[in-house]
């Protein structure tokens, strides 16, 4: 059934180069099945394993997860250190599965701001794929699209200091090569799970033309139908991009 699904949707063509996901709902998972928020947060890797298998398969190139936002250390701090382990040890436990499966794993955000026992792991996952020529998996980490944005005019500030730039050369195409995600593509579909419709802090410049889908499904529950219904519905729009 699925496989038929998506035959057709091969088939259709027009697929998102790049799809980023705020994978939002865990916390609620848990709440309904009387368990402590952590265990939402584990069954949300099982949720990240499938879509990015998912994902491998239906030949998308670029896969942005939202892992963890700046605010997010404003959670309990119980919360944040099992968010943290879960980073660590997910990054060390699946990195053969990476390997075998060709990603290149990356990371967008304030990195140097992890823990450092914690981001080793990871460190050591995005060297040992560098190479790898399949999908690529970008974890948002310690992420805030303003912060990110600031950070880029502080870099084109100093280089404007040092007489290195003129402020008549800053447009676009230079700007985005000072942010986090230099040298990947705009998102093309955005995924939001559980049913907040907003971007919190979310790839603010570059979602500029991207298109939305939001489901009610939490994130835990959030797997390959899923993903495919997606894919399908991204497929009929219209992307128009300021014109007619
Ligand atoms: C998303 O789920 C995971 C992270 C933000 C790390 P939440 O933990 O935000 O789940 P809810 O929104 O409380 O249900
Ligand atoms: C966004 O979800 C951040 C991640 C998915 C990591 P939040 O649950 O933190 O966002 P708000 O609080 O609903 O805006
Ligand atoms: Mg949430």
């Amino acid at each position: 059934m699925l496989e038929e699904l998506k035959k057709e949707i091969k088939e259709r063509g027009s697929l998102p180069v790049h799809i980023a996901v705020i994978m939002d709902g865990n916390g609620r998972w848990a709440k309904q099945r009387n368990l402590p928020r952590t265990e939402g947060h584990k069954a949300g890797v099982e949720a990240i394993r499938k879509v990015v298998r998912t994902a491998g398969e239906m030949g998308i190139q670029y896969l942005t997860l939202f892992a963890f936002s700046t605010e997010n250390w404003r959670r309990p701090r119980e919360e944040v250190s099992a968010l943290m382990q879960l980073l660590s040890d997910t990054a060390r436990r699946e990195l053969k599965e990476m390997m075998d499966n060709n990603l290149q794993l990356k990371a967008t955000g304030d990195i140097e701001g992890l823990p450092y026992a914690k981001r080793l792991a990871l460190s050591q996952a995005i060297k040992k794929t560098s190479k790898n020529t399949g999908i690529v998996l970008n974890l948002a980490l310690n992420y805030s699209g303003r912060s990110e944005i600031l950070s880029a005019v502080r870099k084109i500030a100093r280089e404007a200091k040092e007489g290195k730039l003129s402020p008549a050369r800053i447009d676009e195409k230079m700007f985005e090569s000072h942010l986090y995600t230099k040298g990947l593509p705009d998102p093309d579909l955005l995924i939001r799970t559980s049913g907040e419709k907003r971007l919190s802090n979310f790839l603010l410049w570059q979602a500029a033309y991207t298109e939305l889908y939001i489901t009610e499904t939490l994130w835990p529950d959030f797997g390959e139908r899923e993903f495919l219904m997606a894919l399908a519905d991204y497929q009929s729009r219209q992307r128009r991009f300021g014109r007619v």
